[in-house]
């Protein structure tokens, strides 16, 4: 029998995710169909009891759902506890169990796919939002250097400096600071997880934030050059990178915690990227 799997959200039309599943379905084998489901706004239980009803084994869950779903889910995993947010969703009976894979797939983009180990380097992480929360854990445990989170909102980027560093076992330095504090310091790699791009804007970086050959990367993806990639490329940087690879490998952890195999997902990003020009 096929099983069933779909995204959630509202709106619901410009997501991938029924594009990158149909594929690693595909490629894998897996007998399984995967469609958008837009819910109602504040129907987001019902829409998803509805679901479950039906047969449904598991979702993905997209804005403005990501919190509904962590109130929703029985069993919690420590990646979707401290991100405060929950991206995938696995029905087992009376169970929902839910996962973050934002910030996994964003670290394995990063170290297996562009080739750039966070080990032993200084990272700087952009916004204090759900974006950075959900990356917290997954870089705290490739062992960097350093891990600084810098807001305009000072007061949130310490918040979450304290809580990684209780999360932190392996005793990374962790620091929140403002953009004003950042004078004098370059990072070998310079994650922008604010919104600001998606209103075109740039934070108040310094170009003398990328450290020589440092890579920066955009979480969010498919805007090509945006402000800021444009502020790295004027400081010199060549290692520019959006967030289409993140977006291909959280689909890949959720395909394999849902189904036991792990797709290559190298023709998905090759389909979904758009230059960045
Ligand atoms: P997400 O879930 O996508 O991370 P969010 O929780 O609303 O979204 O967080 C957005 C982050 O982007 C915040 O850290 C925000 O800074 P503030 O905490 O000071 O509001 C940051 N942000 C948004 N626009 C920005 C801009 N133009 N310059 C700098 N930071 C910006």
């Amino acid at each position: 029998m096929t099983d069933r799997y779909a995204v959630i959200g509202n709106p619901i039309e410009q997501s991938k995710s029924p594009l990158i599943h149909t594929a690693f379905a595909q490629v894998t084998g897996q007998d399984l169909a995967y469609t958008k489901v837009l819910s109602p706004l504040g129907e987001f239980a019902q829409t998803v009891d509805a679901f479950r009803a039906a047969g449904g084994r598991g979702m993905n869950v997209t804005a403005p759902f990501k919190l509904d779903a962590f109130a929703y889910a029985t069993d919690l995993a420590p990646s979707a506890q401290l991100a405060g947010a929950v991206n995938a969703m696995k029905f087992e009976g009376d169970k929902i169990f839910a996962e973050n894979f934002d910030g996994v797939g964003l670290v394995r983009d990063v170290v297996h796919n562009l080739g750039c180990p966070l080990q032993g380097r200084r990272v700087l992480l952009m916004g204090a939002g759900g974006a950075t929360r959900g990356a917290l854990l997954p870089i705290l445990a490739q062992g960097p250097a350093e891990l600084v989170i810098v807001n305009r909102t000072l007061s949130k980027a310490q918040e979450l400096a304290a809580i990684a560093q209780t999360q932190n076992s392996g005793g990374v330095p962790v620091r929140g600071v403002g953009y004003g504090d950042l004078q004098g310091q370059a990072f070998d790699v310079v994650f922008n997880a604010t919104s600001a791009s998606l209103t075109a804007q740039v934070p108040p970086l310094s170009t003398s934030a990328f450290a020589p050959g440092a890579l920066a990367y955009e979480l969010a993806y498919g805007k090509g050059l945006t402000p800021f990639l444009k502020l790295a490329q004027q400081a010199g940087v060549t290692r520019l990178a959006d967030g289409v690879g993140m977006l291909a490998e959280q689909a890949a952890e959720a395909f394999l915690w849902w189904r036991g195999v792990r797709p290559d997902t190298r023709a998905v990003i090759h389909t979904l990227t758009v230059p960045l020009v």
